[in-house]
């Protein structure tokens, strides 16, 4: 069994332009290792370089010829080419089928031509991030120009081309009511039309055909270049090569170009990232499976599926509550020192203490102040200032009280009573708690008891 290498050896290899080290740190980002993550933080400022193109449309049009017939072109030109084959249908036809098609690449033969597959394997962000972050690395590492060949055009694919700075949509004559079924999601991204095999007939009706649907569109559809080539032939490849460093003058400077892709990345890696965290919690797949069969079932449409899963029974820690003899002295510490803000103050007269509380992250801090005879001046006369309480917010305080009983856990009090900010409360004896007092917390709810 050979050693994995370290992030350290893979990320001095890559400095050194080693080919292997690339590759691992491809696989990294394939596998979703966190390794990949690390080395792509260390050299992301050296990305902005790239060209990036993205190239779909339907099987059997010839793109893979077409890539090759550029790559070729680029790299006779002096152009150190990378090209990503991203085939989201992977997770299912497995990787043979990827292999052939890497195979199928002339250009893996030439020289400063890099060929690589990308494959889904069923990370949550997907294939269109990978992808990214594959580019990111292959911009790194000094390709001029990064392609990215998708395998089919489906939505999957669009989200991956979007990667992509320029977008080229290949199509071919006779494709009968493919060119209806892909306008949809393709109108927005393409850059340019490819009419490939463009020496059979019919092209002439296709390219009329686009031309019709284009005019339907706003002016700035009607401007899209439509190009022809053969690519077996690499004719035409020359003309594509100079559209798309034209479009590319164009668009790489444009105000707007370098934000949004900046936006989009940042937004989606950290809407990944929050939807990853609420899956993590207990239960959390069981009852989004449910929350799903309930929707299939048109028994709870999918707001309302939402709305339930987040305000489901899932113990938070709501506050952590100290008792002090003097608000004001421990303010100059949880206020003026920590820089914690005051959200709440209340009398609760009930318990002879007033409360004053402070967010800090998704929680809060709790001050209990002695006012009068009560527990918490019974706390501070036998133990002392200190820790008094931990607080976990449950939705159903009935039926957790319930439960609770049920595995003979210790509670104090009988049935749940009110407390600061109107919320039901309820405490477990700190014998049942590792010596700790529990505090159950209900939020209020219109019209409850
Ligand atoms: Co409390």
């Amino acid at each position: 069994v050979r050693r994995q290498p370290s992030v350290e050896e893979v990320a001095q290899g890559f400095d050194r332009g080693d080919v292997r080290a690339l590759a691992r740190a491809l696989t990294w980002i394939d596998d979703g290792d966190p390794s990949g993550r690390e080395l792509l933080g260390r050299v992301f400022a050296r990305t902005g370089r790239a060209r990036i193109v993205g190239i779909t449309g339907s099987p059997g049009s010839g793109k893979s010829t077409l890539v090759d017939a550029m790559a070729l072109r680029l790299a006779q030109a002096g152009r150190r080419v990378a090209v990503i084959a991203v085939d989201p249908s992977s997770a299912f036809s497995g990787g043979a089928i990827l292999g052939d098609r890497i195979r199928m690449h002339a250009s893996t033969q030439l020289p400063g031509v890099f060929v690589r597959s990308m494959a889904t394997r069923g990370h949550v962000g997907g294939l269109s991030r990978a992808t990214e972050d594959a580019c990111d690395l292959l911009d790194a590492f000094g390709f001029d120009e990064v392609i990215i060949e998708t395998v089919g055009v489906g939505q999957d694919e669009i989200e991956v081309v979007q990667v992509a700075h320029l977008c080229l949509v290949v199509l071919v004559p006779f494709m009968g009511d493919d060119i209806q079924a892909i306008k949809a999601g393709i109108m927005e991204i393409a850059s340019a039309y490819v009419v490939n095999k463009a020496d059979r007939d019919g092209a002439d009706r296709l390219e009329a055909q686009l031309r019709g649907m284009l005019s339907l569109y706003d002016d700035g559809a009607r401007d899209i270049p439509i190009l022809r080539t053969v690519a077996t032939r690499g004719d035409g490849v020359d003309e594509l090569l100079a559209t798309l460093a034209r479009l590319w003058a164009e668009r790489k400077d444009q105000p707007n170009a370098r934000d949004t892709r900046a936006r989009r990345r940042v937004e989606g890696l950290l809407r990944e990232r929050l939807f990853e965290a609420w899956i993590a919690a207990p239960e959390a797949t069981a009852r989004l499976e449910s929350a799903l069969e309930s929707v299939r079932r048109r028994e709870v449409d999918p707001h309302g599926a939402v709305d339930a899963l987040l305000a489901a029974d899932m113990p938070a820690l709501d506050h952590l509550a100290v008792a002090v003899r003097s608000t004001d002295e421990a303010l100059a510490f949880w206020r003026d020192a920590l820089g914690l803000g005051v959200s709440h103050v209340e009398s609760v007269p009930s318990e002879g203490v007033r409360t004053t509380f402070l967010p800090l992250g998704a929680t809060h801090v709790e001050l209990l102040e002695p006012e009068g005879d009560g527990p918490v001046q019974q706390f501070l006369g036998k133990r002392g200032p200190g820790l008094h309480h931990c607080c976990v917010r449950v939705t159903d305080i009935h039926a957790a009280i319930e439960r609770l009983r049920g595995l003979g856990v210790k509670l104090v009090g009988e049935a749940p009573r009110r407390g600061a900010q109107g919320r039901l409360v309820a405490f477990v004896h700190p014998s049942s708690a590792g010596g700790v007092l529990v505090e159950l917390s209900q939020e209020a709810s219109e019209g409850a008891p």
